[in-house]
Parts: structure tokens; C-alpha cells; sequence
């Protein structure tokens, strides 16, 4: 039996976004709202998304991982596993996860979906980092994307402002130093799960006139119920993880925030006793990716980290599901 304790951790990232952008001023023009309105109360200016028909979550997926297995100079058949967090899969089956795997050559490997809306990648951070810390698995590809316009109703001004396509994507191997995954809490509530949901096209009310006629395939957001949910429990959280590592907002070097809201955003950073300089974000280019926030904000802030950085992950979103990841960056790029 091999006694010696196994960290895992980040060796690359890579992200994508489609080209199409959606701004504000667009938007002003489909329902009744304002680019003062949407700045204000989100941070968002922009958002992408994927055009064309018959384009589903995994062509992001796939341009994320090809891009990171070259990236890391990686073969493939040496990926042991790959998990895809996501709430808009191509399909309900065959998982999304498996469609990617497939694409870019992956064959030696199992994949499998994970569903945590816009808390999906640090769940699935935290479960491939446990296949590594197992001694079980070598390589393991953690993806997050979603493409978040396929589940949008552009008539409904709630919602259609605040969500944009795209993702990024992880590979994870054992550590050899001590930077690596250090620590995680995750939570879930399924008291909160009829605020932020999509009603139609499931086993409880699969897709029928009556779902399409009620728009219940869209999702659904009880947005000020949700607003309070996350700004308390991703402050919380993340202040949690520091007391729980004895980490001061001095040794923080990064927040990596779910991107929903710059208002949750600014709470969680206030809790936590840091300063603007030490968040990253990117909302207002991209919007609320799901999934593909986190992984796209490390990757669009990737020069930045210095190896041995100590970040904190974190995120709120639909389910309720929320947590946070402290980590030790592995690498200067
Ligand atoms: N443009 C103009 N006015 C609007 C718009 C819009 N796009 N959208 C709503 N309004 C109106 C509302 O109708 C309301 O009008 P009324 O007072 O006449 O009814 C008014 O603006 C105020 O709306 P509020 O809901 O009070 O606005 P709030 O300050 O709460 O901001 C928002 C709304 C941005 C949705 C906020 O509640 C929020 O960020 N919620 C949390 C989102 C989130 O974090 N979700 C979790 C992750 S998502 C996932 O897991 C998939």
C-alpha cells in the first residue's frame, strides 16, 4: 500500500469563447431594458453566443480541451478520465463529457457529466482532484461550458441579460511540490431548487404543447430570492474556508469568483477583507457562463498567477448549490 500522501493539481487551462457577441445596446433593442440598467445591477456588458444550428455544449467543450491537451503537450490516450460540468448538455444522452472525449481522441479514458449548475466546475474540480488524490488516476480533464443562450427566452428581460455561452477546461495531475488542491467545502440545499430551475422537458414534465406554450423549457429565476441566497452563502463560504485554513486576507492572492452578479461578487470580496486588486473578473465581457465562469476566468487571468499564489474558488448557483476551493497555484505561464 502506497502511504505517501497524493495532492492533485492544476497543470494547465484553457478556455473559449463563440465570437458572436450580444451587447447591451442588442439587447435594448429585443425587450425593454437599458445598458445603464444591466451595468448597474450586474456588472455585465457583453455576453457570447454560439451561433448555428446544431451546436450544442460540447463544440465549447471541444475547443477547450483540444486547445489544453496542446497546450500541455498531452497525448490523449494518456487521459485516465474526463468529467464536463454542465446544465445545457448536447443531449440527455450519450453525456456531453463522452461527445468531447470522443472529438479530440480521448479513448482510453470513461467520462461522465456533472450537474451543479453555476457551482458544477468546483464540484467537479473537487471530485476528479479525488480520482488523483486516490493514487488511482493520473491525468484527469475537468471541463466546464455551457451554453447558456439555448436555455434562454430572449422576450424574457429577467434572465436574458444576465447569461452568455462558453467554458473552460483543467487538466489535473498529481502534484510534485506543495502547491496543489489544498482544501474545498461544498453544500447543497434543496430547499432553494424551485427558484432558479427549468420546469419542462424532463421525467416530471417532459416536453409536451403545453411545456413549449408555458415557456417551460427556459429558466426560471425568482431573481431577488436567489440575489440573497448568494450573496450570503458564497461570503460565507469563502470566509469559512479561510478560518478553516487559518488564511488571513493578507495571504490571499486571488479570489476566482462564480461570475453572476458584481454585486455578489463585491460582498463575497468584503467578507473575505480584500480589496478589488485581488478579484478576478471578467463579467462584464462574458456574462454568467454557468459552468465556464471559474475555469474562464483563471484562464483569461492565466499570466497573472504565479506559482505557489493562493487562490479561493467560488460559487453560488441553482440547486441551491454553493462552495469553495482554496488552492496553491502549480505553474507560471
Ligand atoms: N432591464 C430593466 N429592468 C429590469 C430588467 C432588465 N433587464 N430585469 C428586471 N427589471 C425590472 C424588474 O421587472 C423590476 O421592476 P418592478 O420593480 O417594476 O417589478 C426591477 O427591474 C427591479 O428588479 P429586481 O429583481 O429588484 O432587481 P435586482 O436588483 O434584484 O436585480 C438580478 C436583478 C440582477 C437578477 C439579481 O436579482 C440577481 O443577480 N440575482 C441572482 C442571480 C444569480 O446569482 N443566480 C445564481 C446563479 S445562476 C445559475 O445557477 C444558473
Amino acid at each position: 500500500m502506497n502511504s505517501k500522501i497524493i495532492k492533485s493539481c492544476i497543470k494547465g487551462i484553457h478556455g473559449y469563447v463563440p465570437e458572436y457577441i450580444l451587447s447591451n445596446a442588442e439587447l435594448e433593442k429585443l425587450v425593454e431594458t437599458s445598458d445603464e440598467w444591466i451595468t448597474t445591477r450586474t456588472g455585465i456588458k457583453e455576453r457570447r453566443i454560439l451561433k448555428g444550428e446544431g451546436r450544442g455544449t460540447s463544440v465549447i467543450g471541444t475547443k477547450c480541451v483540444k486547445g489544453l491537451l496542446k497546450k500541455t503537450n498531452t497525448n490523449p490516450k494518456d487521459i485516465d478520465l474526463l468529467i464536463c460540468a454542465t446544465v445545457t448538455p448536447d443531449m440527455f444522452f450519450p453525456s456531453t463529457a463522452n461527445i468531447i472525449s470522443n472529438n479530440v481522441g480521448i479513448k482510453n479514458a470513461y467520462s461522465f457529466d456533472m450537474s451543479a449548475a453555476c457551482s458544477g466546475f468546483l464540484y467537479s474540480l473537487v471530485t476528479g482532484s479525488q480520482f488523483i488524490e486516490s493514487g488511482t488516476h493520473k491525468k484527469v480533464v475537468v471541463v466546464g461550458a455551457d451554453k447558456m443562450s439555448s436555455i434562454v427566452d430572449f422576450e424574457d428581460r429577467n434572465n436574458c441579460v444576465l447569461f452568455g455561452d462558453g467554458g473552460g477546461a483543467v487538466l489535473l495531475e498529481p502534484s510534485s511540490d506543495e502547491n496543489g488542491i489544498i482544501d474545498h467545502i461544498l453544500k447543497s440545499d434543496g430547499s432553494g431548487g424551485s427558484y432558479l430551475c427549468i420546469k419542462g422537458g424532463g421525467s416530471k414534465y417532459p416536453a409536451s404543447l403545453e411545456t413549449i406554450n408555458n415557456k417551460d423549457h427556459f429558466i426560471y429565476q425568482e431573481g431577488k430570492r436567489v440575489f440573497k441566497f448568494a450573496v450570503t452563502n458564497m461570503a460565507n463560504v469563502s470566509e469559512e474556508i479561510m478560518l478553516k485554513n487559518n488564511l488571513k486576507s493578507n495571504d490571499i492572492s486571488y479570489l476566482v469568483p462564480h461570475q453572476a452578479n458584481k454585486r455578489i461578487i463585491d460582498a463575497t470580496a468584503k467578507k473575505m477583507g480584500i480589496g478589488d486588486k485581488k478579484v478576478l473578473m471578467n463579467i462584464e465581457k462574458y456574462g454568467n457562463t454557468t459552468a465556464g465562469t471559474i475555469p474562464l476566468c483563471l484562464w483569461d487571468f492565466e499570466k497573472k498567477l504565479k506559482k505557489g499564489d493562493n487562490l479561493i474558488l467560488s460559487a453560488f448557483g441553482g440547486g441551491f448549490t454553493w462552495g469553495s476551493v482554496y488552492l496553491k497555484w502549480s505553474y507560471n505561464s
